[in-house]
């Protein structure tokens, strides 16, 4: 095992009726920016328990974060909470909203003068941010316990992220109701994309690590068996709450501390969302199954653990390892994510070209536990994704 630090701030309610808890959490008086999406929260009660948990507090509203949260969006907000004078960020959605919250709370904390979009990639140094709280509405990306922002600029093709303590949300709220109103998509996008974590901290080599292997291996055995449940009925409640603080936990940064990490599924589906406006769990689903194809030799201990441990297989280490990738394929295609680029009419060569020029321009040039993967590694690895 390696050597680590931990520390994560982040106060978590959760539990049916939790988001009343915003009363105790945001101080009477504050000046509050409440960011949210589309509009589902409208639909579904997320935003009257919020306004209603708000009452005392001065509420301004920044609605329309869209999926893959757009730097040009997000700054029409930091223009707002200018205006209005806030003092503290509410985010209510899924990881595009909290996400976006994180960049706005940090935007709006910034010295005069620096150009916010350096926040993106760590290119300016943040020393602080306004509070940040989180309503969870989406349970996948673990945005709403961890100090990650996904933001976008589609004009110059960037999806890139940025970790800064600072972000930590304060609280969190995560009321495990908020599934039933999930379209089919987005449930089986949470499935998979907190699966698709939890494999980039453990699919890697065997390091002794074994509570952390353990807890991986917990978390994703939980996934695979409340799938059925959730996809036949999304409001079954005990799946809905397994669902929501699994993939709470694959984020919140117990799986990874001591052990090699990965990573290069997300870089790879970075980019194919930059490129192709694909979901980001559909670039998961279409990328994972060959990336363990591809780096197979230096996986296959810890793939035929995975096998054993999270499958059930019996075998030898090669033939298990080979039948894991098999079930992690059928496990995505069950939760409704098709892992072909062909299924979203994507040309494969295309993509691959695509994603190896993206990534040499992002300077990801040695990628994955043992930073070994190129980007013609990548390429090869779209390219078989055909
Ligand atoms: O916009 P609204 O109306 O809210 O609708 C959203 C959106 O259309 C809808 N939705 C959310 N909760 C709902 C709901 N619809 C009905 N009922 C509910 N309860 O779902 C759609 C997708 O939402 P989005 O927030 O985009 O999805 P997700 O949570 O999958 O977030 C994806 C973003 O997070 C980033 C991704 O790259 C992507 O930009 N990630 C963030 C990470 C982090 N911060 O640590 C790590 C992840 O790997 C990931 O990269
Ligand atoms: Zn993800």
């Amino acid at each position: 095992m390696k050597n680590f630090s931990f520390h994560n701030p982040t106060r978590l309610h959760f539990g049916k009726g939790q988001i009343a808890q915003i009363t105790a959490e945001i101080p009477p008086g504050a000046r509050v920016l409440v960011v949210y999406g589309g509009g589902s929260i409208k639909r579904n009660g997320v935003y009257d328990q919020v306004i209603a948990a708000l009452a005392g507090r001065t509420v301004v509203e920044f609605a329309g974060v869209p999926a893959n949260p757009e730097f040009e969006t997000l700054m029409q907000a930091v223009e707002l909470g200018k205006e209005q004078g806030v003092d503290w960020v509410l985010g209510v959605g899924g990881g595009s909203v909290l996400d976006g919250s994180k960049f706005i709370a940090a935007a709006l904390a910034l010295d005069p003068g620096i150009d916010p979009w350096l926040i993106v990639g760590n290119k300016t140094p943040l020393k602080s941010a306004l509070p940040i709280g989180c309503v969870l509405t989406l349970p996948a990306t673990g945005s709403e316990a961890n100090f990650t922002g996904v933001i976008t600029r589609k004009e110059t093709q960037d999806k890139l992220s940025f970790k800064n303590p600072a972000v930590f949300p304060r609280f969190s709220v995560l009321d495990p109701t908020v599934i039933s109103t999930l379209p089919a998509r987005q449930l089986g996008n949470g499935l998979v994309d907190a699966f698709v974590h939890t494999t980039e901290q453990y699919l890697t080599y065997p390091l002794e690590a074994r509570v952390q292997d353990r807890l991986a291996e917990g978390i994703l055995s939980t996934l695979v068996e409340i799938a059925p449940a959730l996809l036949q009925d999304q409001t079954d409640y005990d799946a809905q709450a397994n669902l929501m603080w699994a993939a709470d936990q694959a984020m919140y940064g117990l799986v990874p501390l001591g052990q090699p990490l990965d990573w290069a599924t997300h870089a790879i589906g970075h980019e194919l969302t930059v490129l192709y406006g694909l979901d980001h769990a559909q670039t998961l689903a279409v990328t994972l199954p060959n990336l363990l194809a591809h780096t197979f030799d230096a996986k296959r201990a810890k793939l035929a653990q995975y096998g054993r441990r999270v499958w059930g297989l019996d075998g030898d280490d090669a033939t298990v390892a080979r039948a894991a990738i098999d079930a992690t394929r059928r496990f995505f295609e069950s939760a409704g994510l098709k892992t072909r680029l062909a299924d979203y009419g994507i040309d494969a060569a295309e993509a691959a070209a695509g994603v190896e020029a993206q990534l040499t321009r992002h300077k990801r040039l040695a990628l994955g536990e043992h930073g070994t993967l190129t980007p013609a590694d990548c390429r090869a690895i779209v390219l078989a994704s055909a």
